[in-house]
């Protein structure tokens, strides 16, 4: 997993011509690497590719959705949410999303897959196609003081004794895009 601040997470991804033979595997990979992470979406940029592709799962499917040069094409509405992201791990934040988005993108046949988003799934295209453009939550913060720690933190020797007894108890895996 790329994390910040490696530079190819600022990088722009490379539109997909002719659908390689290899990308199937690549994007299964992709999703094995998302699922053992605990994310409901990864970009190839995260995982040290610049092909413009992008998978996403939300807890309630069955399978995954595989977008390749995945654009939004319309947004509706503003709202804030938190969101998270694998390559920024340890923080959440608070953005502001669409309310409903709608997206184009190609599936691996090369047919052309035309979405109707809202709630987790509007947001979660819109995390996505940020990253193959180069942009991070972070970007879209409401505020700065928004960006807060999460989940385990590691105790830091010779200080705060004990701090770190009850960490495990804490809610163990928030949503990652
Ligand atoms: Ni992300």
């Amino acid at each position: 997993m790329r994390l910040v601040p490696d530079g190819i997470l600022r990088e722009k991804a490379k539109k997909i011509g002719k659908i390689p033979i290899t990308l199937k595997q690549y994007t299964a990979d992709m999703v094995e690497t998302m699922h053992a992470e605990n994310g409901v979406g990864l970009a190839a940029n995260q995982v040290g590719s610049l092909q413009k592709v992008a998978v996403i799962q939300l807890p309630d499917w069955d399978e995954p959705m595989v977008l390749i040069n995945p654009e939004i094409v319309r947004r509706e509405g503003e709202r804030e949410v938190e969101e998270g992201c694998l390559s920024i791990p340890g923080y959440r934040g608070t953005v502001k999303r669409s309310e409903r988005v709608r997206a184009r993108a190609l599936d691996l046949n090369g047919k052309v897959v035309r979405i109707r988003a809202e709630g987790l799934l509007a947001q979660a295209l819109e995390h996505e196609t940020d990253h193959l453009n180069g942009i991070l939550y972070i970007d879209r913060l409401v505020s700065q003081d928004t960006l807060h720690r999460i989940g385990y933190e590691p105790s830091s020797e010779g200080s705060g004794a004990g701090a770190s007894e009850d960490a495990e108890s804490e809610p163990a895996h928030p949503r990652q895009e």
